[in-house]
């Protein structure tokens, strides 16, 4: 039997519910915010990732489903949503549409060859926002906001909003430089990934899943002591209007992110619920100032953040919250013989086209048998029809919660049935 392949899931129908409903909260949230829709391939040329989330990343160097297709071109299977928004931005100029900044969303699945484990999976379905094109603490609030709004509407309570600057280039260029220090006299004792991130990148090493509990993780400088004054007067503006909203925070100087394009603000939410798993972070952001310049666009910036569906499953689960999803029907025809079957299928017909679920037997099934379907797919009313019913015109409608039955006319049952009551 040919299986599914590791760290992949099928959502099955009695799932399917969960992931729409989230979708329209996610949805409905972003038109409060005012934020579009993007929808971008699924694959993008590898080098929009080699650049773009940088190539001593973990995600470039051990992650990409990457392929040459037939025309001989190097091919990834999209592992992030950021890179490819950003060339769609560059590519469609939204650099010169009067609407600014531009404010975009995307949902889809995203693939990274991860090892499989809770909350980890090679494909997974990531939502994520982007807003492009300001460079303000106001923005930047907006995003984690946003967020946080996404979270909350679902009822989860068990949060933690973790947050750092990783600051200007300026900054970043000095801290990197302290960091070089701090491994160099030891980087034998790292592995080979590490050593090549020395020169070409160190803060990589500090996200490292080899060498995480080295001794000197733990005392590696902290980015906060190289901030210039322009990241922290940022950094402050960021937080201060975040208290102002009552979004609490903690400040996390380890918090680095592991992909290259982030500037300033960066920040994860956390799951402090027991029984999580070992991965606890939510979702992911921060602002990228040098991205659309290094993708080749304008010297534009922006912010955004992504989160895949899986994580937030296992966090309403964590927190034992259960979604209002609706799979009930509003109309089981139960049918007795086969002229009935027949009508049955016309007035099925009638039902769904004004917009009324409804459903029937198909497997030719006895009357007790149909009834317990009717419950199986819950049903709000059933209705039995037969020989007498069809000769008479006049059925009668059960509610299925209270059993009472009313009489109704067989041609415009459903517009005398008192829905507020089921
Ligand atoms: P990221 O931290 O790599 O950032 O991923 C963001 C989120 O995607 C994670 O917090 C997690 O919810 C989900 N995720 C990532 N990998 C997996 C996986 N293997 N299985 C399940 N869920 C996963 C980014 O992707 C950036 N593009 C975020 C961003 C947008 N930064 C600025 N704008």
């Amino acid at each position: 039997m040919i299986q599914i392949p590791r760290g992949t899931k099928d959502i099955l129908p009695t799932d399917s519910s969960k992931w729409q409903y989230i979708e329209e909260v996610l949805r409905e949230t972003c038109r409060n915010f005012n934020y579009k829709e993007i929808r971008t391939p699924i694959f993008e040329q590898t080098e929009l990732f080699v650049r773009g989330v940088g190539d001593t990343t973990d995600i470039v160097n051990k992650e990409m489903y990457t392929f040459t297709d037939k025309g001989d071109r190097s091919m990834t299977l999209r592992p992030e949503g950021t890179a490819p928004a950003v060339r769609s931005y560059i590519e469609n100029k939204m650099y010169g549409d009067p609407n600014q900044p531009i404010k975009l969303f995307y949902q889809g699945p995203m693939f990274r060859y991860e090892r499989q484990q809770k909350g980890r999976y090679r494909q997974f379905e990531q939502f994520g926002v982007e807003a492009i094109g300001v460079e303000d603490p106001l923005i930047d609030v907006e995003v984690i906001s946003l967020l946080l709004d996404i979270y909350k509407s679902f009822g989860l309570e068990k949060l933690e909003l973790h947050i750092n600057s990783i600051g200007d280039f300026e900054s970043r260029e000095e801290y990197q430089k302290a960091l070089r220090e701090h491994f160099a006299p030891s980087i034998g004792e790292f592995c080979s990934d590490c050593q090549s991130r020395l020169d070409k990148n160190p803060m990589r090493i500090l996200d490292c899943k080899t060498d995480a509990n080295h001794p000197l993780m733990k005392t590696a400088p902290n980015i906060q002591e190289y901030l210039n004054d322009a990241s922290k007067e940022y950094f402050e503006a960021v937080k201060e209007t975040l208290t102002k909203m009552g979004i609490g925070f903690v400040v996390d100087p380890n918090l680095v992110r592991g992909l290259d394009y982030y500037t300033h603000t960066a920040f994860e939410l956390m799951s402090s619920a027991e029984g999580f798993g070992a991965i606890t972070t939510l979702a992911g952001g921060g602002r990228y100032n040098g991205l659309i310049e290094m993708l080749d666009g304008p010297s534009e910036t922006g912010i955004g953040f992504g989160m895949s569906i899986e994580r937030l499953l296992l966090a309403l689960e964590a927190e034992g919250i259960e979604l209002p999803t609706d799979d009930t029907i509003d109309f089981y025809l139960v049918t007795m013989g086969e002229v009935a079957r027949t009508e049955a299928s016309v007035i099925l017909h009638r039902l769904r086209t004004n917009g009324y679920r409804a459903d029937m037997d198909y497997k030719a099934r006895g009357m007790k048998a149909q009834i317990k379907d009717a419950d199986r797919k819950k049903a709000k009313y059933m209705i039995v029809l037969g020989d007498s019913e069809l000769e008479s015109g006049k059925i009668h409608v059960r509610n299925m919660e209270t059993r009472e039955e009313v009489e109704a006319n067989l041609d415009s049952f459903e517009e005398e049935v008192n829905f507020d009551e089921a």
